[in-house]
């Protein structure tokens, strides 16, 4: 087999077959194929596409690149979770202990943050001493011993994924649907689990810019899923401003403890509750998706998901006091507000009501990331206390002097970039803007 003649082919958009995919994906792995002819292949599926059997042949080849985790030793069936990402997304540090407290075993690999979205497992290392790399055997010793346990991606798991996601990254071939639909499904197929509940989202700050594109990459991912013999379900979500009003680590943490004590954001509870509820249907624990969601919520009515948040921290070598006093968390040294000064700039607002109409997520990651809060190379230290409260969502009346939101900073400087930042992700408008559901669609 030859590169050049593969390369060739899907330039002219022709079609791969299965062995010629994974002798690309292995070749590339093993460093038998240049980065050079990897990355003029990546731009030509980027241009011409795949079919979906191409897709499905290039995800098996990941998949099958490294490790592949055996979680027949957990007692039930076990049901994954993946998030295509958003700015403020701390949707599964609400979930997890929601469906473990139900009984359904959640044994869950995440990933770190790197640009402007936030990584669950940076954000669980906001909790003193939180073990974010348990064995094998202890993480699944965890699932059968409490319902839950949680690590950080091993190095082995899908090894092809990672080396051409990185290869993506800087070779401006990341937005392609079937390139994402594959690079997403031979970690999660590899994870092991039984079923795959994803969440994909669009909007500013998410891969998919509307919700058409978002749905279509859902039934591909769904499709390679159900080949594979998992149950599959997927919820679209608006990721157009951050979930939520915490963008940041630690204050992310604190929001979603607010969560499970039935304190809000609704936003967040509301996308927790639609995930949890297909999670416990794909599980089998309930029959209806009306019977998951009472059951979900009884256990922030009755406290067992905090608990059980609490009892997983410790678990994992965490302080799971934490939990019950938020105080303990990290904080950093400057709080600056940010100030409404009417729209525009303007001093005065003319005595009309003006309304938040849009609040740009990715504009908001990047000022956290400007406060250390955010990854900018692969190998960075960030900043666990930093991030931006937003106290104004899309729709609230504002007017002059009203307090937008919250800069939780450890410099003056990079406080008052970051206010800037913030400032300009908002939108304002003369016309009543409704706050919608951030759900649009539930496919399964
Ligand atoms: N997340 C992934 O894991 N891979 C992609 O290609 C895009 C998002």
């Amino acid at each position: 087999m030859n590169m050049y003649e593969l390369i060739d082919r899907k330039k002219n958009n022709g079609e791969l077959k299965r062995k010629e995919l994974y002798y690309i994906v292995n070749g590339y792995t093993n460093g038998d194929i240049p980065d050079y002819q990897m990355a003029a292949f990546l731009m030509a599926v980027c241009f011409n596409g795949m079919s979906e059997e191409e897709t499905y042949n290039f995800t098996m080849a990941m998949k099958e690149s490294g490790d592949e985790l055996d979680l027949s030793g957990i007692k039930g069936a076990v049901v994954d979770k993946h998030s295509t990402g958003g700015v403020g997304d701390k949707v599964s540090l609400v979930m997890g202990p929601m469906v473990a407290a139900c009984g359904v075993p959640v044994a869950k690999m995440s990933g770190r943050g790197l640009g402007y979205t936030g990584g669950t497992i940076d954000k669980l290392e906001s909790f003193t001493g939180f073990n974010t790399s348990p064995s094998v055997h202890e993480f699944i010793k965890n699932v059968n011993d409490i319902g839950i346990s949680w690590a950080g991606q091993t190095a082995n798991l899908a090894p092809a994924d990672k080396k051409i996601y990185a290869l993506r990254d800087v070779t401006a071939t990341v937005d392609s649907m079937p390139l994402i639909a594959s690079s997403i499904m031979s970690k999660k197929l590899a994870a092991g689990a039984a079923g795959i509940v994803l969440d994909v989202t669009y909007g500013t700050g998410a891969f998919m810019e509307n919700p058409k594109e978002a749905e279509m990459l859902a039934r591909l991912m769904i499709k390679i899923g159900r080949r594979q013999g998992k149950k599959m379900a997927a919820v679209i979500t608006d990721m157009n401003e951050p979930l939520g009003c915490a963008v940041g680590n630690a204050i992310e943490v604190i929001e979603a403890i607010n969560v499970l004590n039935g304190k809000g954001p609704d936003s967040v509870l509301e996308v927790a509750l639609v995930l949890g509820s297909h999670m416990l249907l794909l599980n089998g624990r309930c029959s209806s998706l009306s019977e998951a969601k009472a059951l979900l919520l009884n256990t922030i009515k009755n406290g067992s998901a905090l608990k059980k948040m609490a009892q997983w921290v410790e678990r994992q070598g965490g302080n799971g006091e934490m939990v019950y006093n938020t105080e303990l968390f990290k904080k950093a040294a400057i709080e600056k507000q940010i100030l409404y000064t009417g729209k525009n700039g303007e001093s005065e607002n003319r005595g009309m009501a003006e309304y938040v109409s849009a609040i740009n997520g990715k504009a908001v990651g990047m000022a956290v990331t400007r406060l250390g809060g955010g990854r900018t190379g692969k190998d960075d230290i960030i900043d666990l206390s930093v991030g931006v409260r937003l106290l104004k969502k899309t729709g609230d009346i504002v007017k002059k002097g009203d307090i937008l939101g919250v800069i939780y900073a450890n410099t003056m400087e990079a406080a008052g970039e970051a206010e800037d930042m913030v400032l300009k992700a908002y939108s304002f408008s003369d016309k009543k803007v409704e706050n919608t559901s951030v759900i649009f669609a539930e496919i399964y």
